[in-house]
């Protein structure tokens, strides 16, 4: 395989080229591309120093598999091209994730909509993606009525350059500085901002929209109620969702939690006596998800709530789009 990545400095780049060492890819060759300032720089893989290349019009002629992880317009400009060449394209952004013909893939779930016949697969929006490794496992067990979820998301989730402002922004605030936020809508140190993207007509946040929307097409499912109000929170690395998941007929808890310790890609922390709870530390830089805090809701009939926590930059997107590439190749062969 002949691999490309377009967007190789970002946070999800960088943990594309970690994985692919990681889980040996078995890579004929890999050339990374970025933006104009990056261009020329050293990047390292296994032993080999690879260079930033600028993306021309017939950079992807030679390549199997390309990642697109550089934002939505980069997406919308280069991935027709790509494809016309030939390439498998692997798409982190929203671009075409709601588009009728585009597979919307977690191996996990629905590895039965990829075909080698379609050249463009999009790779699901990070918070879905570990909201549906707890819910799937449980809409197998029993059918779902409705969702209620509560993210609290890492600034990670926008990029490096989300990292690099909470670390100003709180450096800021312990020495009484004023710090003047771009990346974030308001101050992200000591605070939490409900809103991620653009808010909808519908007064839900684009965050929001993505989570009912992409989970629907993932699980093929339309009748699934989903509703969400999506946090930011100043926090590095790793999601954390809070779900609240109310079902057609009464469960156990006990077969809730067999089914979420037997679903692939998912593990259960969650016990009383050692105080067991997962947060974002326990899952960053790990490929599983984690869930805890696994009880029965009082307050209404045939419901329960979990807490679920998973690296956005790797499940949430590197490792996800890694495994779906994985998928193709073993397909192809
Ligand atoms: N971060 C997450 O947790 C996460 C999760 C799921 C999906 N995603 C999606 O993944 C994509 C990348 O996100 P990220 O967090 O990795 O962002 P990031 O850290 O800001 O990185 C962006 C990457 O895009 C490159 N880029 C920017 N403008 C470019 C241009 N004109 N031509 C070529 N390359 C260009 C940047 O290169 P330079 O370094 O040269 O600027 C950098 O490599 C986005 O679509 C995002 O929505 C991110």
């Amino acid at each position: 395989m002949r691999i490309g990545i377009v967007g190789a400095t970002g946070a999800v780049g960088q943990e594309i080229i970690t994985l692919l060492s990681e889980r040996n890819f078995n890579l004929e060759s890999i050339r990374l591309f970025a933006s104009p300032k990056s261009v020329g720089k050293k990047i390292k893989y296994l032993k080999e120093n690879l260079i930033v290349e600028k993306i021309k019009q017939n950079s992807f002629k030679d390549l199997d598999i390309l990642f697109f992880s550089a934002g939505s317009s980069i997406s919308k400009k280069y991935a027709k091209i790509a494809q016309k060449n030939g390439c498998y394209v692997i798409d982190n952004s929203s671009a075409f994730r709601l588009n009728k013909n585009v597979p919307l893939v977690v191996p996990e779930i629905n590895s039965e909509t990829l075909k080698t016949n379609t050249r463009l697969i999009s790779n699901p929006n990070c918070t879905t993606i570990i909201s549906l490794m707890a819910i799937k496992p449980l809409m197998d067990l029993c059918e779902i009525k409705r969702v209620v979820a509560t993210s609290f998301q890492s600034v990670s989730g926008a990029g490096n350059t989300g990292i690099d402002e909470l670390i100003k922004d709180t450096k800021a605030a312990i020495h009484k500085k004023k710090f003047k936020n771009k990346v974030f809508d308001r101050n992200i140190s000591f605070n939490v901002i409900p809103k991620i993207g653009d808010f909808e007509s519908n007064l839900f946040t684009q965050e929001e929209m993505k989570l009912q929307n992409e989970s629907r097409k993932i699980l093929s499912n339309k009748r699934i109620n989903l509703t969400a109000t999506t946090v930011r929170v100043p926090v590095i690395r790793s999601h954390s969702i809070s779900l609240n998941i109310e079902f057609t007929r009464k469960v156990n808890l006990k077969n809730i939690i067999n089914a979420l310790k037997e679903f692939k890609g998912i593990k259960v922390q969650d016990d009383l006596d050692p105080n067991l709870y997962p947060t974002p530390h326990d899952s960053s830089n790990i490929d599983d998800c984690i869930a805890g805090r696994i009880r029965i809701d009082y307050s209404q009939k045939n419901t329960i709530s979990l807490w679920v926590v998973g690296d956005q930059i790797r499940k949430g997107a590197a490792l996800n789009a890694v495994q779906i590439a994985e998928a193709l190749r073993d397909k192809i062969r």
